[in-house]
């Protein structure tokens, strides 16, 4: 097995818009899919975006924040945009994969998220590749793998009793949950280390 950390050496930008068009691709993917694959897709498909939202939630907008003259009111406005998808997701979680409207929830919430990918890719990203040198975009990189890792590690014991196979939605739908407040947890729980 080769090593992972050739990836930490990958530009920010280059990563988060890699990761919006997976999130594009498991999005169609899932709305064409029919029948038993649908409920593993769709836990995929929640891991892969609450590792990306939460990473931009908690490492890269607050960093884009510092250095992005101006920009509170859009780092604000695409962190709320984080916190929405999230919450539409967790509301989700009475609805079963095999449920009759389940493919037009999902649908709205791919509009959320291609709408807000948008926004982070015209509002924010041209902005880090301006304001943040190579070096910098790389650190950031690096600090995302490893909040990844982290946010990652807590799953499985959280997860144990989650039926994915037997699409129960509202355990598979917890993941999300469970990454995103995991990953803003060790983010402030470090912050409060600080002097
Ligand atoms: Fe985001
Ligand atoms: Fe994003």
């Amino acid at each position: 097995m080769t090593e992972t950390s050739e990836r930490s050496t990958q530009d920010i930008v280059e990563v988060l818009t890699a990761q919006h068009h997976q999130v594009d691709e498991l999005f169609s993917r899932l709305l064409g899919a029919e029948g038993s694959g649908r409920a593993r897709m769709f836990a995929q498909l929640l891991h892969v975006l609450a590792l990306h939202e939460s990473a931009e939630h908690v490492v890269v907008h607050p960093e884009a924040r510092k250095v992005i003259d101006g920009g509170d009111a859009v780092i604000t406005a695409l962190m709320s945009e984080e916190v929405a998808i999230r919450d539409a997701l967790v509301e989700s979680e009475h609805v079963s994969v095999q449920a009759r409207d389940f493919a037009g929830r999902l649908a709205r919430i791919r509009d959320m998220v291609v709408e807000h990918n948008r926004h982070e890719e015209v509002d924010e990203f041209p902005l880090l590749n301006q304001r943040l040198d190579d070096s910098e975009r790389r650190r950031l990189s690096r600090a995302v793998e490893e909040l990844g890792k982290l946010a990652a590690s807590g799953t499985e014991a959280e997860f144990e009793h989650a039926d994915i196979a037997a699409g129960s939605p509202n355990l598979m739908v917890g993941p999300f949950a469970a990454i995103f407040d995991r990953a803003r947890r060790l983010i402030a729980e470090s912050s409060e280390d600080r002097p």
